[in-house]
């Protein structure tokens, strides 16, 4: 059993924080339906995760887990921030601050969502602050999709991103101090909870929180031939 630890979170899902290019491939054209593996289409006009939650949840982890088990494709939002801004995370705040981190989070959201329309299989992992920005959260409810908070002792949380630190140089601008940590997520949990639905990670595998995820948003797996959210 893979344990849910951060270290196998880095091993296996560790956020990359490298920049890439940005990919060539370009978005799916709009067409509306996705063939799932009863070989019916969807009835739903968006089949799209998004996983919500402090630093250190396992949001990345989990969320690529959750897409290999649906062949459903899967992005973390701040790797497309990186790649629209051409900067790390860590510089977009040291250079611009975290006012325009969080425009340049909404923009990259407006895009995900925006790509969504036309009909793909996603799951997207979000960054720890975009679900509590009212106009993030707004944009997440006009599509219709599903949202889930992966929650967790705020004890993990911090030990997780401390951890992710000092093993693989995880660069966390709003990690600071364990009191500044703790008031953030006590301030956001709050709204983490009106998710679509709440699961518990404490002590748990990666692949039994994606299973779970799986049951209780009643998600269906795609046949291959619709990999990567491809429209047929
Ligand atoms: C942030 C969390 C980070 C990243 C940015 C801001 C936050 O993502 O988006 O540093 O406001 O909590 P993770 O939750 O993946 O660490």
């Amino acid at each position: 059993m893979v344990k849910f630890t951060s270290e196998n979170a880095l091993r296996n899902n560790q956020k990359k924080k490298k920049l890439e290019r940005p990919s060539k491939r370009s978005a799916p054209k709009s067409r509306t339906s996705v063939r799932f593996e009863t070989g019916k289409r969807s009835a739903s006009p968006v089949t799209a995760v998004f996983l919500v939650g402090f630093m250190g949840a396992g949001k990345t982890s989990v969320g690529r887990t959750l897409g290999q088990r649906l062949n459903w494709a899967f992005e973390d939002l701040d790797d497309r921030i990186q790649q629209r801004e051409g900067r790390t995370i860590a510089e977009i705040f040291r250079d611009s601050g975290e006012l325009e981190f969080r425009r340049a989070e909404h923009n990259a959201l407006r895009q995900v969502v925006e790509e969504l329309r036309r009909g793909a299989a996603k799951v997207v992992a979000l960054g720890g602050g975009a679900f509590v920005q009212p106009n993030n959260a707004d944009l997440l409810k006009a599509l219709g999709a599903k949202t889930l908070f992966l929650d967790a002792p705020v004890e993990d949380l911090w030990n997780r991103c401390c951890r992710q630190a000092s093993e693989a140089g995880t660069e966390r601008p709003l990690l600071q101090s364990r009191q500044q940590f703790d008031e953030l997520h006590r301030a956001r949990r709050k709204i983490y909870l009106r998710a679509s639905k709440r699961i518990d990670t404490g002590g748990r595998s990666i692949e039994a929180v994606a299973l779970d995820i799986i049951r209780k948003l009643s998600l269906k797996k795609l046949s291959l031939r619709s990999q990567q959210g491809e429209i047929e």
